[in-house]
């Protein structure tokens, strides 16, 4: 398959809409990392992502909206709110949320409307959904007249790819198109949060006191996020994408106090290693330094742990841990 390349032109992104509404695959630029797009009501196109990314058909996509009303087009909870109770509160959560971090990296998980397919969402009756800030995607959306799914775009496992020449690397020839805008401001995949709960299924740049803060709510993490993740049955985080090896480097990865990199550093290259160090990760370039190291052919990448107890931290660490397949010296 041929793997066009669209600028970000008003012309190239009404064709890029097309091929969406086509039933094809487009990736498009976002703050956190580029998604690969595809018509979120299309069981069918869903599958094509899946089959792209070689990804497991009960990990659930997010789906990508233009403006707030787009929402009503994927969940109930707005139907009838004004009958108060439960579901206007949720409802009145929901606004709060969408107008403090809209157009940004919060995903929100809420009940689903008949119409989502289940391949859309992974089987489940919940669908997470987000607004992008990237003008040229949110364009992208509205001219394809459909809502747009969209998973990381890269091979399911890799690293995240946080700029268009990373979604060719993985996904050039697999599918329809790429629409080539800016590098990734974020760096790492938007905060997952259960609405119903407050609960945060996947940490990331929005964090739970931020959450707190606009809802008045508290706000958890799904326990699973304390765990080493693993494939066993027994292992449920509300995030199904949660159970799978991420991210991961070429190369063999270890998590290392940071005051032992520079002798950790040493001690591999006197044993004839090539060897990369990320010291203090930080969101913007976590990603984007694996495929670097990759590239370089690196035997060994030293990462630098961050100190624990700080939420930003904690979310970056979440992907430095499963890139390194949990793999910790002390
Ligand atoms: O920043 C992002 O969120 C990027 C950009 C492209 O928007 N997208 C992204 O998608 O990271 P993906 O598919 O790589 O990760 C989606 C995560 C997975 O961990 C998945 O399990 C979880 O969100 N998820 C999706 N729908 C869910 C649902 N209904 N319930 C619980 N978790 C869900
Ligand atoms: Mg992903």
């Amino acid at each position: 398959m041929n793997t066009v390349i669209y600028s970000t032109s008003d012309k190239d992104i009404e064709k890029a809409a097309k091929v969406i509404a086509c039933g094809g695959l487009v990736a498009f630029p976002t703050e956190t990392v580029y998604g690969l797009g595809a018509d979120a009501f299309d069981p069918e196109a869903a599958k094509k992502a899946y089959a792209a990314k070689g990804r497991p058909s009960d990990n659930p996509l997010i789906v990508h909206i233009a403006k707030f009303e787009d929402l009503e087009r994927l969940t109930p909870v707005f139907d009838a709110a004004e009958n108060g109770g439960k579901k206007a509160e949720l409802c009145a959560r929901v606004k709060k949320l969408a107008e403090a971090f809209w157009p940004g990296p919060l995903t929100v998980v809420l009940p689903k409307r008949n119409e989502v397919p289940k391949e859309t969402t992974g089987g489940l009756d919940t669908v997470a959904v987000r607004m992008p800030s990237s003008e040229p995607t949110l364009k992208l959306i509205e001219c394809s007249g459909t809502l747009v799914s969209g998973p990381s775009a890269n091979l399911s496992g890799k690293p995240s790819p946080t700029c268009w020449q990373h979604v060719q690397e993985d996904l050039g020839g697999r599918i329809d198109g790429i629409i080539a805008g800016d590098p990734c401001v974020g760096g790492i995949e938007s905060t997952v949060l259960d609405v119903r709960t407050m609960t945060i299924l996947r940490p990331g740049l929005i964090t739970p006191e931020m959450i707190a803060a606009v809802t008045g709510k508290d706000v958890s993490y799904d326990k699973a996020l304390f765990e080493k993740p693993s494939e066993d049955p027994d292992f449920h985080p509300m995030a199904p994408g949660q159970k799978y090896r991420h991210y991961a480097p070429k190369a063999e990865m270890h998590v290392v106090p940071e005051e032992k990199i520079m002798d950790r550093y040493m001690e591999e290259r006197a044993k004839g290693k090539k060897v990369g160090c990320i010291v203090r990760p930080d969101a913007k370039t976590f990603f984007a330094m694996l495929r670097e190291y990759d590239e370089e052919g690196v035997d060994i990448i030293l990462a630098s742990a961050l100190p624990e107890g700080d939420s930003l931290s904690f979310s970056i660490m979440n992907r430095v841990l499963k890139s390194a397949g949990y793999n910790i010296e002390d």
